[in-house]
């Protein structure tokens, strides 16, 4: 589903017409004139209390004399007062929902009705633009298409005053880009193992670059082997497939503004090597490749919107699996960086990865960087799906991403990162082991990358584990990949200085 700007309300009637209400607030002084008979039904509705206007609260109603659609639909939106961007993405996830729910071919939403403190009408307009296309995508690559399947695309229209046109198609356009670098992202998840392997991974890479005027390097296993990859190397060997090294180039003529290194994980499966995972569940693990993935959707989506900022994208991709001459419980592996690292778990291998590229970005000079990993289940374990673990060695860089997390509804919550946390990862007969114990899972883990992290260069990890899949239907999506990361960094960057 797509969205529409709608300026002059004299046009055909679409099927269903919207109207956000808040509590114990009048509607928008548009209702009235537009639809004067809804705004005397909603008045009546309030009266007698058959509707409040609390949030996600609908009342539809069918007129034969109405103008803008045969149904009109009201939707609660809360209390104005606490109305902010993430409410206005959860209605507008709720409306796109109810119109597909409907089979409904045009919608349309009174805009006015939905600004509201930091609600602006651009940010509505951008918003609507970002959900619907989010919201109504569906993994169906590998669904036989049944016969009357390919109706057409079904659209959203934002009915707003006429006179702010440029400025809100100027944040639905925004908004779009953006939400498409999120789609590619969820492909690339939600595709299964046995297609996207790594070096499906880093060709689809490639392609997304040639197409969006981004410069990529691919690193096989050659060359990773000249450059002792240990980490890379060592984690793959398992895998009748090989290992690669996606690198990302955008902006160049920006790099008098710093470089700012974008890394992601890239397990395209996790069986966890020897140390073997549970039957339950393991399906999942195609998702391990998710941080790689939007670090590459955010390359499409920053190159869409040509941000002035100059990036490098550092893709680690490889599979853990126990098909070739896989790692064992024990071997000391060397690290690009030099270090030794005794392998006690091979199921602990996103740091292994991780390390060797984080190591690798000390060529780039970078003024930060920022890495997503789905690195640790107790990150899951710990926040669920609403919030992305944020471990950093600066509190600068950090604040940052977190004002990016709250703006593009992606939050990020820190976890500490004391000196003491690392004492559970010094090996006895190695510089590092790659497990430290069981408590503080997540933080080890960060405490390993750490390591590896270039001498004085702001860092930021993130831990997607909980937030890159949804097992359920969420106001963004409907299950799977969400594509988590992109938006967050792509906000990051368009504030970069
Ligand atoms: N990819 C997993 C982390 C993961 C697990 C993400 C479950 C999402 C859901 C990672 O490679 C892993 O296996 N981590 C281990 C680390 C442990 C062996 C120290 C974990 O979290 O159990
Ligand atoms: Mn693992
Ligand atoms: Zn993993």
């Amino acid at each position: 589903m797509k969205t529409e700007l709608l300026v002059t309300a004299k046009t055909k009637p679409a099927d269903i017409f919207i109207v956000g209400v808040f509590e114990n607030t009048p509607p928008a002084a548009e209702l009235a004139k537009l639809e004067p008979s809804a705004g005397a039904l909603l008045k009546s509705a309030v009266a007698k209390k058959r509707f409040s206007g609390k949030f996600g609260e609908v009342l539809s109603s069918y007129g034969a004399s109405y103008v803008q659609a045969e149904e009109i639909v009201f939707l609660g939106l809360g209390s104005k007062k606490t109305f902010k961007k993430l409410c206005c993405r959860k209605a507008a996830g709720q409306i796109v929902k109810l119109v597909l729910d409907r089979k409904a071919q045009r919608g349309r939403v009174l805009l006015p009705g939905f600004i509201a403190g930091q609600v602006t009408p651009a940010v509505a307009a951008g918003i609507f633009s970002e959900i619907t296309i989010l919201a109504s995508y569906d993994f169906k690559k590998y669904k036989t298409e049944s016969k009357d399947a390919k109706a057409s695309e079904p659209v959203l229209e934002l009915l707003a005053p006429r006179g702010a046109e440029a400025g809100l198609r100027k944040a639905m356009d925004a908004s779009r880009v953006i939400a498409e670098g999120v789609l590619l992202t969820r492909d690339l998840i939600n595709e299964p193992a046995n297609v996207l392997t790594p070096p499906e991974l880093a060709a689809r890479a490639a392609k997304m670059a040639e197409e969006s005027g981004v410069s990529c390097k691919i690193l096989g296993q050659t060359e990773l082997a000249k450059l002792k990859m240990g980490g890379i190397l060592g984690v793959n060997q398992g895998s009748i497939h090989a290992p690669a090294l996606i690198i990302l180039e955008y902006g160049k003529k920006y790099q008098n503004r710093g470089t700012v290194c974008l890394v992601g994980k890239g397990v395209t499966f996790d069986t966890g090597g020897l140390s073997i995972k549970p039957s339950k569940g393991m399906e999942k693990m195609k998702y391990d490749m998710s941080g790689a993935a939007a670090v590459i959707g955010t390359f499409k989506a920053v190159a869409g919107l040509k941000l002035p900022v100059h990036i490098v994208g550092l893709a680690p991709a490889v599979e853990n699996n126990v098909a070739l001459n896989p790692q064992r419980p024990g071997d000391i592996i060397r690290m690009f960086s030099g270090k030794t690292v005794e392998v006690l778990n091979t199921d602990a291998e996103g740091r292994l990865i991780l390390a060797d590229a984080l190591a690798y970005s000390a060529r780039y000079n970078p003024k930060a960087i920022i890495d997503l990993a789905t690195l640790t289940g107790m990150c899951a374990y710990t926040f669920g799906g609403h919030a992305i673990g944020l471990m950093t060695n600066d509190d600068k860089l950090a604040n940052r991403v977190k004002e990016a997390g709250l703006e593009s509804g992606e939050r990020c919550w820190e976890l500490p990162m004391y000196d003491e946390y690392a004492q559970q990862i010094k090996g006895p007969q190695s510089d590092l082991k790659n497990i430290g114990g069981e408590y503080a899972g997540t933080i080890t883990a960060a405490k390993f990358l750490q390591e590896f992290v270039p001498e004085k260069t702001p860092w930021v990890h993130l831990d997607i584990a909980g937030t890159a899949w949804s097992d359920g239907p969420r106001f963004d999506v409907n299950m799977g990949a969400t594509g988590v990361g992109v938006r967050l960094l792509t906000q990051f960057l368009a504030k970069w200085k």
